[in-house]
C-alpha cells in the first residue's frame, strides 16, 4: 500500500564520525512520525553488520558500501517511503555514486562539524583509537574527508542544537515529502 500523503525520497546525511548524523536522523524520524509521515533509517554501522559485513574502510570498499546503501535506499524510496541515510560518504566520488543511483530522489545534507569538535565529543572512543594507531584508515585522521562541493543543505551541529538542525532539515524537505 502506498501512503497517499507522502512521496518517497532519500535524505543522505553525510559528515565526519561524531558530527551528529545519527542524532539528527533519530530526531528527524520522531519529528516525521509525529507529523504522520513514515520513514526508514539506514546507517553505516548497521549496514556493515549485515549486508556490507565484508567491507572495510579502504576507499574502494567505502565506494561499494555507498553503492549498496544507495541501491537499497532506492528500492525503499520507490515504494513511497522517506529514507534517511547516515553514512560518512567521505569523497565527492562517493557522493556522485549515490546521486547517480538515486537521481531526483537524492537530497544531500552535509552535517558540518569541525574535526576538533568531533574529536572532543569522541562518543564511541574511535578518535582515541585512531590517534593510538589501533584503528587504521580513520576518516579525518588517517583517511581523507573532502568537503562536499554542492550539498542541498548544510547543518552546523556545533552552532545549533539537534532540534534546531532537525527543524532546518524539515523546512528544507517538507514540500518534497508531501504528496499534494
Ligand atoms: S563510509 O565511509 O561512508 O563507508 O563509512 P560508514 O559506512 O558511514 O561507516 C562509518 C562508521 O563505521 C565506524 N568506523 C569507522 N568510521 C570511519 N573510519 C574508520 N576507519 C572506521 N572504523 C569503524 C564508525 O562507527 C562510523 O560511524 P559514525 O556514525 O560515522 O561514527
Amino acid at each position: 500500500m502506498k501512503l497517499p500523503h507522502q512521496k518517497g525520497m532519500v535524505i543522505w546525511l553525510m559528515g565526519l564520525s561524531g558530527a551528529g548524523k545519527s542524532t539528527i536522523s533519530n530526531l528527524f524520524e520522531e519529528q516525521l512520525n509525529e507529523s504522520g509521515f513514515f520513514s526508514i533509517k539506514l546507517d553505516g554501522d548497521e549496514m556493515r553488520k549485515g549486508l556490507n559485513h565484508n567491507l572495510g574502510f579502504s576507499m574502494d570498499d567505502r565506494a561499494e558500501n555507498i553503492r549498496r546503501a544507495a541501491e537499497t535506499a532506492k528500492i525503499i524510496a520507490l515504494n513511497g517511503i522517506i529514507v534517511t541515510c547516515s553514512f560518512i560518504t567521505p569523497l565527492n566520488a562517493h557522493r556522485e555514486i549515490a546521486r547517480t543511483i538515486l537521481g531526483d530522489m537524492y537530497f544531500e545534507v552535509f552535517i558540518d562539524c569541525p574535526l576538533d569538535v568531533c574529536e572532543q565529543r569522541d562518543i564511541k572512543g574511535l578518535y582515541e583509537q585512531a590517534y593510538n594507531n589501533t584503528l587504521k584508515n580513520f576518516t579525518g585522521i588517517s583517511s581523507a574527508f573532502e568537503r562536499p562541493e554542492n550539498p542541498d543543505l548544510v547543518l552546523h551541529t556545533d552552532h545549533f542544537t539537534a532540534k534546531q538542525c532537525c527543524d532546518q532539515l524539515h523546512n528544507a524537505v517538507k514540500t518534497r515529502i508531501a504528496d499534494i
